[in-house]
C-alpha cells in the first residue's frame, strides 16, 4: 500500500519512450485497488491522453490564456479577480481533469500562438505542488529534455526515471539527469535509468555501462503497430513484453521503496 502522494517522474531525451512507459506504468498502478492516481501530461505537445485513450477538454495553457493578457506577466488579469487567484487556479485545474478508469488526467498543453512558457510553468508547478497532495500517486510524463526539472516545475518526487536509448551517449545523458536534479536542488528519494528498445544481445552491454540502471525493455515490434494504427498503449496486454519489463522496474523500484511502503 503507498503512503499517500507518491509521485513518479518520468523524464528524458525527446523519443525515448517516456510516454510509453509513463503509460505503462500508469496501467500497471490502476490495477491496484483503491489507489487515486494523477497522470499528469508535462508535454506541450499533449500526447499522454491518446497514448491513456483519453480525451481532454481544456488544458492549464488553456486556463493561462483565459486568465492573463500577457504570458509573462503575473498581474495582467483579463477578468477582475472575485476570488483570490490561487484559489481561483486551483478550482479551473479542478475543473478539466479529466477521471477515467483507474485515474484522473491533466494536461499542460501549451499557449496559442508564440508566447513564453513562464506563467504557464508556474501554473503547472503550482498544480503538481497542490494536487500531487490529493492523489495517493501522480506520474508525470515530462516533456523531452530538462526543461521543468532545470526550472524546478517538479521539485519534490519520490522516484526520477530517467529513459535512454540503448546508445553509451545516451545512458551517459540520462546519468546527467540525475546531477541537474542534486546540482537544482530538487528533492527526490530515489532515481534510476530505463534503457528503452533495447534488441537482443545488447542487455549486457546496457547493464555494464552504468550501475544507475534500473530496468531494460525491449524494442517491440507491437508498440510500433499501435503507434501507427493510433491504438492507446493502455491497450497493450499484460503478457506484452513492454508492460512485463515496466512490472519488473515497478517491483525493484517504487514497490520495493520503503517511501512506497509507509502509510
Ligand atoms: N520498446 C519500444 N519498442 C518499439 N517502439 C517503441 C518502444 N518504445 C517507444 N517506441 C516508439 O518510439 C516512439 C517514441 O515513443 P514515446 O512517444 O513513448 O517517446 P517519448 O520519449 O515520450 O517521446 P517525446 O519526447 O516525443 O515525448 C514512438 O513511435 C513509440 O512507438
Ligand atoms: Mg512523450
Amino acid at each position: 500500500m503507498a503512503k499517500k502522494r507518491y509521485t513518479i517522474t518520468v523524464s528524458g531525451k525527446g523519443g525515448t519512450g517516456k510516454t510509453l512507459i509513463s503509460t505503462t506504468m500508469i496501467k500497471l498502478l490502476s490495477q491496484s485497488q483503491g489507489l487515486r492516481i494523477l497522470a499528469i501530461d508535462a508535454d506541450p505537445a499533449v500526447s499522454l491522453p491518446s497514448a491513456l485513450g483519453v480525451k481532454v477538454g481544456k488544458t492549464i495553457g488553456d486556463i493561462r490564456e483565459e486568465i492573463f493578457k500577457d504570458s509573462t506577466n503575473p498581474a495582467s488579469m483579463k477578468v477582475p479577480l472575485q476570488v483570490p487567484l490561487d484559489m481561483m487556479i486551483e478550482n479551473l485545474i479542478g475543473e478539466i481533469m479529466v477521471g477515467a478508469h483507474g485515474f484522473h488526467l491533466l494536461a499542460m498543453g501549451r499557449p496559442e500562438g508564440p508566447g513564453c512558457y513562464c506563467l504557464l510553468n508556474d501554473i503547472l508547478r503550482y498544480a503538481i505542488d497542490k494536487f500531487t497532495k490529493k492523489f495517493d500517486v501522480t506520474v508525470i510524463d515530462c516533456e523531452a529534455g530538462l526543461e521543468h526539472l532545470s526550472r524546478r516545475t517538479i521539485r519534490d518526487m519520490d522516484f526520477l526515471f530517467a529513459v535512454t536509448d540503448p546508445t553509451k551517449r545516451g545512458i551517459n545523458t540520462a546519468e546527467s539527469i540525475k546531477k541537474l536534479a542534486g546540482d537544482m536542488e530538487l528533492k527526490f528519494g530515489a532515481s534510476g535509468i530505463i534503457v528503452n528498445k533495447v534488441t537482443k544481445g545488447d542487455e549486457a552491454f546496457c547493464r555494464e555501462i552504468s550501475s544507475d540502471v534500473v530496468g531494460i525493455i525491449p524494442l517491440d515490434e507491437s508498440v510500433a503497430q499501435y503507434d501507427r494504427i493510433g491504438k492507446p498503449f493502455l491497450l497493450l496486454p499484460d503478457d506484452s513484453p513492454v508492460v512485463v519489463a515496466v512490472r519488473g522496474i515497478l517491483e525493484r523500484t517504487v514497490w520495493s521503496d520503503e517511501r512506497w511502503n509507509q502509510h
